[in-house]
């Protein structure tokens, strides 16, 4: 069944369109429709494409995709890689890869002469609910992560569930941590759904995933459109999908993206985090947060870490670029389905929880 969302923004109008199997035939599509079509692939998933006959040689270029490549060095790599197959306006760049392709193709595609177009076929679970969702892109810089960046909308963006087939089981779970993620800050039933069928997904139930991506995208897409570039400090605030990525990234750094946890185990690990103070500073009832915990405890999503008392973590999350005169914001729950923005956390506080 085809699943399809639009999305209208203040300058944009595309849609994202889900359908297991559809790769191939979507590609030809493009291929046939489209004069100047360049690929970036990343190199996992380069067999779906050498399945598609005929197309020419040297207007792909095939990725080894990790974290490393969003980089100023890949940046400039891969940007005159492209240049060197011929871009005109009409050009259009199709990324065929995780949220870390998705993120440097973004940036290439949006600061290629000025802005050309981009396609984005997400192929891991986190990149079809997450990253090729709502236009950010970035590369980092050893200040940071995703410091360089623009906003940037695609023109169209293909999900096929079936491409998940080859991905690996903590791949897999790193992408669902951020769809049950959309599920607590925003829908109690979906939740719910949830919980009743996990197990669905990682069985790779084609069917339950559609619809899980489904659901997460349409979360996601209601704090995009409320507030695309980030400026609200309500409850529509897009800084609502960051619920447990304020201490998930601090973890993320304290590791250095070494991989000893993927994005999706750090911010489980700070959903708890996020969840347990919500409970301890009165706002979470003691029911919801056993609930999500035995969630996460079921689904096999850490709870915890052996590093996380460590002072370090709490300089970096103090040094964050997103706190402002030092004060920390926090995203809370009121209950599962029910969150906002708090202001003005004191890290004390929260380290004293945390103990
Ligand atoms: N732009 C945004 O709004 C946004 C949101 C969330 C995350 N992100 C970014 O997304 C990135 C993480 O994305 P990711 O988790 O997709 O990482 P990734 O792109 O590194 O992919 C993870 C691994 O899976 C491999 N892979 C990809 N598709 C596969 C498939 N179908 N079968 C087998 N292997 C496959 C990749 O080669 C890689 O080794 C981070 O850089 C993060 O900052 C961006
Ligand atoms: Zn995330």
């Amino acid at each position: 069944m085809i699943k399809k969302i639009n999305i209208l923004t203040k300058e944009n109008k595309y849609s994202i369109e889900i359908e297991t199997n559809s790769i191939k035939k979507k590609i030809k599509n493009i291929i046939s429709k489209n004069n100047n079509v360049i690929f970036l692939i990343d190199k996992k998933v380069f067999n779906v494409f050498q399945k598609i006959n005929n197309y020419q040689k040297e207007k792909y270029i095939c990725i080894n995709c990790s974290e490393k490549i969003k980089s100023f060095n890949f940046y400039t790599k891969i940007t005159q890689k492209v240049l060197s197959k011929g871009v005109d306006r009409k050009t259009i760049l199709v990324a065929i890869g995780g949220g870390t392709l998705g993120d440097l193709s973004g940036f290439i595609a949006s600061t290629l002469l000025r802005g050309i177009d981009l396609i984005l076929i997400p192929t891991t679970l986190l990149s079809q609910v997450d990253s090729s969702i709502g236009g950010k892109n970035g590369i980092n810089t050893n200040f940071g992560k995703n410091l360089v960046g623009t906003f940037y909308q695609p023109k169209l963006v293909i999900i096929d569930p079936l491409i998940l087939s080859t991905l690996p089981k903590r791949e897999l779970l790193s992408g669902y941590a951020e769809i049950i993620k959309h599920s607590i800050i925003y829908d109690k039933k979906f939740f719910n759904w949830l919980d009743k069928n996990s197990k669905n997904i990682f069985s790779l139930n084609y069917e339950v995933i559609s619809n899980a991506i489904y659901k997460s995208i349409l979360i996601k897409k209601q704090y995009v459109l409320k507030d695309e570039k980030e400026k609200l400090k309500n409850r529509h605030s897009r800084a609502i999908l960051n619920f447990g990525h304020t201490f998930g990234h601090a973890l993320e750094t304290y590791y250095k993206y070494k991989k000893k946890l993927t994005h999706g185990e750090a911010i489980s690990i700070g959903m708890i985090i996020a969840s347990t103070i919500s409970y301890k500073l009165n706002y979470l009832s003691y029911k919801d947060l056993i609930k999500i915990k035995n969630h996460f405890i079921f689904n096999r999503l850490p709870i915890m870490d052996n590093k996380m008392y460590d002072n370090k973590i709490f300089d970096i999350i103090h040094k964050d670029k997103k706190n402002i005169d030092g004060k920390i914001n926090f995203v809370l729950i009121k209950n599962i389905g029910n969150a906002f923005l708090k202001n003005n956390i004191n890290l004390e506080k929260i380290k004293q929880i945390i103990n």
